[in-house]
């Protein structure tokens, strides 16, 4: 601890909290209060914050101290009281994946299973897409519900998705915001109190986290991601909250579509049982851990069959169903695509090459397919930006396919030509094709339960 050095004449100043970290030391409770109320009250300036945030960049914290930091960020704001809706009240997060519609299909799952689910979700900033925003691609489908209004919900049907709020660990946005401009994103303590101050303050108490390596997540190595999934679960358990973790690759998106319509209609077809292996397979595994955290499942083999019982016998469709519903949605959206918005045109984005040449995929950059629907408008460049929910890529392969020059590569929605050239500019950067064939990538690298 370095009271010592922080607290002089039993008053804590923020350039020695700065020092101290710098040295490599770690911050007590009180220190850690000090500094999230200094946030808070604008007593700590920018400037300060910013080389703090750096020399935990460098120097990183402990299990403790990140622990005291996702419990003071947690507690800057309101705390969400869940406890009426009954002891196992699960939550789930991903750090951030293109074309990541999991929470669409994983809600209504583990609802129909009998686990009532309390969703938070954000709008899409940056490459990422926001579950908020791809719900809105339903029409009437409301996302802005009063805390009040989210909890009767998930009481009644046993389940509400409804968009974060700034009061829900306000001190979180802030350093966030700094962090942001300041080259300090990249922290596993950081990123794990930021993530965690949020699932805690948003008051359920079974949290399932999805934890995205690779090119264009925050954490580039399974190494990295795992750590991240082990300290947010560490975290977890100081805190008393038990958080289950799934590390998962992200060298390519996940499913086939990225966009909102497109998205919404995926998510749909995997509630039908007709979903792309890889997203089947991550709501099965974050389903199967869930499901026997929560005792309604003696092992991971059980479970996954009670999934895929609610999904073959239609239960987890027609739960989607009373979501939309009761958000206020139409819910004929389920068997009616055309009643989502829809860009004007379709056309194929090529395998380039002499027509006809075999070519392996070996590579999808997300970030740069994310850009190709960006380009026409399906993403944000600044906060409050509107965003286009017609527009959308949807891929035809996946990593390791076998494909020709000349096939399609993907299919582009598109309302102009010139939104289609710019986002086939974007796809010829996407796509890796190799001569010869490459092995799939395995989408589940670990499980932290
Ligand atoms: N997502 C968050 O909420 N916070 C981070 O720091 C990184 C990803």
């Amino acid at each position: 601890m370095v009271t010592a050095n922080s607290v002089r004449g039993g008053q804590i100043r923020m350039i020695d909290l700065i020092l101290g970290k710098r040295q490599g030391k770690s911050h007590n409770r009180q220190e850690i209060d000090f500094l999230v109320g200094g946030i808070m009250d604008g007593s700590i300036p920018d400037y300060q914050l910013s080389a703090w945030l750096m020399a935990v960049c460098w120097q990183g914290m402990t299990l403790e101290e990140t622990a005291f930091l996702t419990d003071a960020m947690c507690n800057s704001g309101s705390v969400l009281d869940l406890s009426e809706l009954g002891s196992v009240v699960g939550d789930k997060h991903s750090t951030g994946g293109v074309g990541d519609k999991t929470t669409l299909v994983f809600v209504p799952l583990l609802a129909a299973a009998g686990i009532p689910m309390a969703k938070l979700s954000g709008r899409g900033l940056g490459h990422t897409g926001g579950t908020i925003d791809k719900l809105e691609a339903i029409p009437g489908f409301q996302v802005d519900l009063k805390t009040k209004d989210f909890i009767e919900q998930v009481k009644k049907i046993g389940m509400a998705i409804g968009g974060q709020t700034a009061e829900l660990a306000p001190a979180d946005g802030k350093i966030y915001a700094l962090r942001d401009v300041t080259g300090t994103v990249e922290s596993i303590p950081l990123i794990a109190a930021s993530v965690m101050s949020k699932k805690l303050a948003a008051g359920a108490n079974l949290i399932i986290l999805d934890v995205k390596c690779g090119k264009g997540a925050f954490m580039e190595t399974e190494e990295k991601a795992k750590e991240l999934a082990a300290t947010m679960a560490s975290v977890g358990r100081l805190l008393k909250r038990p958080v289950l973790a799934v590390v998962t690759d992200m060298e390519q998106p996940l499913g086939f579509a990225v966009g909102h319509t497109v998205e919404v209609i995926e998510a749909i077809e995997t509630l039908k049982g007709n979903g792309p292996d890889d997203l089947n397979e991550l709501c099965m595994e974050l389903g199967a851990l869930a499901l026997v955290e929560a005792g309604k499942a003696s092992d991971k083999e059980q479970a996954q069959a009670i999934l895929k019982e609610l999904i073959s016998s239609g239960k987890a469709l027609n739960a989607f169903a009373k979501l939309i519903e009761a958000q206020g949605g139409d819910s004929r959206v389920l068997t009616d695509y055309s009643l989502m918005p829809h860009a004007k045109h379709q056309k194929a984005y090529l395998v380039p090459g002499q027509a006809g040449a075999p070519k392996w995929l070996e590579h999808i950059d997300g970030r740069k397919v994310a850009e190709a629907a960006k380009v026409m408008g399906a993403g944000r460049v600044k906060k409050g930006d509107p965003v286009d929910l017609g527009v959308g890529i949807i891929l035809q392969a996946k990593c390791g396919d076998a494909l020709k020059a000349g096939d399609a590569a993907a299919i582009i929605n598109y309302d102009t030509d010139s939104q289609y050239e710019a986002a086939a500019a974007k796809l010829a950067e996407a796509f890796t094709f190799v001569d010869k064939a490459v092995a799939k990538s395995k989408l589940i690298k670990a499980s932290i339960a």
